[in-house]
């Protein structure tokens, strides 16, 4: 706690992402403009929370309507709605924004009690939504002499971790480009995905155009991937899902973000508390359940054996509140189901080397809720180094030199986020070229992208489909065939 105090005042001295994009327009990022505006600690905000939370009620969404006419209607209604103006789908979009703002405090009180997640997260991920919604109304390219075509109907699978904000970017893209939608949310986040649909239903989107088809993941799951009425799916989710989703059906058009094992690397010439402070929020907040969560740190000796940086790390970690998301003072909150196999072994077992500088501790009262745990001496090529394990485990390894961090970093089959924590010029050049992962991230948290500053995609095993990423400037374009298109003849 002593060493927290000093770092409020701190803000991200760079970030960047592999393709670097200016700071977006403040009046238009919601996540600039909404942390001031709703921040949940102010009295008039929080009262609204308040009456929110109080007032909640699960949302009971309906059962799937038969496939064969949940498709049928979406390919008539895809048709109309391509046909409609881009300005006429551009303002349908912007209203979204407008209305999801409205919501915002429902859709807060909805996450915190069926998606685990804190206040703070949550927020974070209306705000995130509204800034998709805002960012793909203004960026549709409109070519002068090249027309696009939507591609049809478009089928939406988004995660549980981040249930409001992935399935509103990729549904809204869809839209944008003028396909119709079927958003087949994720059965742990049913609730959530079920709001977020009507609230795009009253902003404007016809019923027909964006479909809620909340089914089993098994057969019926299976006969809507490989329908040939389904023109593309976006999967966020496991790299075998995305693997089977492939096996199923060869000549799908896929666009798939999938798993990560990222670590934030830092070096002799960081700032160190900043690092600490950046680490723990990379691996700890929603339980290390992000994609992007850093669940490795890469030390360089110095630092490593510095004991007052582990000292640091240490008590910065301890000192996070554990508990449900329920109480708001919680910041490691439980994860979504009771640990699988992989987490469990990474929350409960070392490998040969390996000391826990910090034990992580299951709740007596929740067997989904662990403290944070923090593994020393993770050796490369370990089963720890390799391995996904989504949740609050960190693991630490001791490199000589920024050659050795690079190499281990990028000696995983994923590439998803990567952070480094150094104040040096020429090691930030040196680090940036050669990281294999979507998203850079110098002296920040390897969470949070911000839509159109950092548009999130990865690379490796961590993406499948042509690389697009979410809230940047080519994502809806995936969504349309261009008449300048190359074709097989
Ligand atoms: N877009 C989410 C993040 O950056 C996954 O943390």
């Amino acid at each position: 706690r002593r060493f927290r105090e000093g770092w409020e005042h701190r803000r991200d001295v760079t970030s960047l992402s592999r393709r670097q994009l200016p700071c977006p327009d403040p009046n238009r990022a919601a996540h600039f403009m909404n942390q001031a505006d709703s921040d949940w600690t102010q009295l008039a905000t929080r009262t609204q929370l308040d009456e929110a939370i109080a007032n909640w009620s699960p949302a009971l969404p309906p059962e799937a309507e038969d496939l064969d006419a949940t498709l049928e209607t979406a390919v008539a209604a895809g048709a109309r709605w391509s046909a409609e103006s881009i300005s006429h789908r551009a303002e349908i979009l912007r209203h979204a924004a407008e209305v999801m703002q409205e919501h915002r405090f429902e859709s807060i009180a909805e996450m915190q009690q069926t998606a685990k997640k804190a206040i703070a997260e949550a927020d974070a991920e209306v705000s995130e939504a509204i800034d998709f919604a805002r960012y793909y109304a203004e960026h549709f390219p409109q070519h002068p002499g090249i027309a696009s075509q939507a591609l049809g109907v478009v089928v939406i699978t988004p995660p549980w971790n981040f249930p409001y904000a992935i399935p509103c970017g990729g549904v809204l893209a869809a839209l944008m480009a003028g396909n119709a939608v079927l958003l087949k949310p994720a059965p742990e986040t049913t609730d959530i995905a079920w709001r977020l649909v009507q609230q795009l239903w009253e902003a404007g989107v016809p019923r027909d155009v964006l479909q809620f088809y909340p089914c089993a993941d098994g057969e019926t799951g299976k006969r809507l991937i490989t329908d040939p009425r389904v023109s593309a799916v976006v999967l966020t989710g496991a790299y075998q899902t995305a693997r089977m989703f492939q096996s199923w059906r060869p000549s799908l058009r896929l666009y798939a973000e999938t798993s990560g094992k990222n670590a934030l690397v830092i070096t002799a010439q960081a700032d160190r508390e900043l690092a600490v402070k950046d680490l723990v929020q990379s691996a700890f907040r929603h339980a290390g359940q992000k994609c992007s969560a850093a669940s490795l740190a890469i030390i360089e000796a110095e630092v490593y054996d510095d004991p007052i940086f582990q000292r640091q790390l240490l008590d910065a970690a301890a000192s996070l509140q554990v508990g449900p998301s329920t109480d708001r003072t919680s910041v490691v909150t439980p994860v979504i189901r009771e640990p699988e196999p992989n987490l469990l072994r990474a929350l409960t077992q070392l490998e040969v080397g390996e000391s826990w500088l910090l034990r992580p501790q299951p709740s007596a009262d929740d067997p989904c809720l662990w403290s944070p745990g923090i593994r020393l001496g993770v050796k490369p090529g370990s089963w720890f180094h390799k391995t996904e394990c989504f949740g609050p485990v960190l693991g630490l390894m001791r490199a000589e030199n920024l050659d050795q961090a690079i190499a281990w970093q990028n000696d995983v089959d994923f590439g998803l986020t990567a952070g480094i924590h150094t104040l040096d010029r020429r090691e930030q050049e040196q680090w940036t070229e050669s990281v294999q992962a979507g998203n850079l991230y110098v002296n920040r948290p390897t969470t949070g992208a911000i839509v159109q500053r950092q548009p999130f995609g990865g690379w490796k095993k961590s993406s499948i489909g042509p690389g697009s990423k979410a809230g940047g400037p080519n994502y809806v374009s995936l969504f349309a065939r261009w008449s300048d298109e190359q074709t097989d003849t």
